[in-house]
């Protein structure tokens, strides 16, 4: 594999290599098996594969977290080079490369980035999809991978694709999991080692959930969810919504749920210092 930091360096590889379909996964490092999951799913289609790395300063709208947001490069180069082949490039940008000047441009996606983790988080999507965009425009993929982990996102990020006519095929790919059902993140490697061993709860609860809804309403649900999470030590449940994966409407009652649409349990949860977030595909049948 080979390794640009620049724009420049990054088109200089492309055009010497002409590989279609090109497909593209946007991280932010500290690299993990969700991570490989995206690359490996991208190795299946794609004659070229671009990774790039960079910790988009524009999504955080907290400044502890952007400070203390895991940095492990020679360990992401490390793992990389198990997955990647000889054709395929890691872009690991600065931030002046990505933005010579401030990125001033403000995005309309309506509900989307009003409701979760854009209500917790104001600014975050903004932010998202200022670097995907500026990204898409380096990058030019023909595919690019993002993981089903970051539900809203993945919505979010279809819309950009949308109001811009990118050409862009947009590839979601499922969420994976530790042995006790926690979503890979980055942030794990944060948790306390007391809160860690009872964080696999989260994803037993809201798969609990979707088997509840198959009897009960949403409200009691909700009720069960946040008593379930919240009576962990340090654990506190910011929000625990049911969505369409289209319009991101926040469904109350059952009988709001449309035959034909999909639906998610959506949850972020406070545990200690670290926010996590997960989600679940509901089957009601
Ligand atoms: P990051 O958190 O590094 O995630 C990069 C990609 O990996 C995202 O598409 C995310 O959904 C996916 N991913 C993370 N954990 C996963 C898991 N357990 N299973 C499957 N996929 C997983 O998301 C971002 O970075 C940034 O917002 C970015 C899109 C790069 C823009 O800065």
């Amino acid at each position: 594999m080979k390794i640009a930091k620049s724009i420049v360096e990054l088109k200089d590889h492309y055009n010497r290599m002409k590989l279609k379909p090109s497909g593209f996964v946007p991280t932010m490092g500290a690299l993990h098996e969700g991570h490989l999951s995206l690359v490996s799913a991208a190795r299946k289609e794609c004659g070229i594969i671009t990774v790039s790395i960079f910790v988009n300063p524009t999504q955080f709208n907290d400044k502890d977290d952007l400070k203390n947001y895991p940095r492990t490069i020679d360990e992401d180069l490390g793992l990389l080079s198990d997955h990647l082949s000889e054709n395929d490039i890691v872009f690991v940008p600065s931030v002046e490369e990505i933005y010579p000047e401030p990125d001033k441009r403000v995005f309309n996606f309506g509900n989307l980035d009003k409701v979760m983790e854009g209500a917790q988080r104001p600014g975050h999507f903004n932010g998202v999809a200022q670097v995907v965009s500026r990204l898409f425009d380096i990058v030019k993929p023909d595919n690019a991978y993002f993981g089903q982990k970051d539900f809203q996102q993945l919505t979010i990020v279809r819309e950009l694709v949308r109001q811009t006519g990118n050409k862009v095929k947009i590839i979601s790919c499922p969420i994976v999991r530790e042995d006790d059902g926690l979503a890979m993140s980055s942030r794990n490697q944060l948790l306390e080692p007391s809160i860690r061993k009872n964080a696999g709860a989260i994803f037993t609860t809201i798969s609990k959930s979707s088997e509840l809804l198959k009897t009960m309403e949403i409200e009691n649900v909700k009720k069960y969810v946040f008593n379930n999470i919240n009576l962990l030590p340090e654990f506190n449940v910011e929000y625990f919504e049911i969505t369409d994966n289209i319009e991101l409407n926040l469904v109350k009652r059952k009988s709001q749920m449309k035959k034909g649409n999909k639906y998610f349990a959506c949850i972020a949860v406070k545990a200690g210092k670290i926010r996590l977030i997960d989600n679940v595909e509901i089957q009601l049948l």
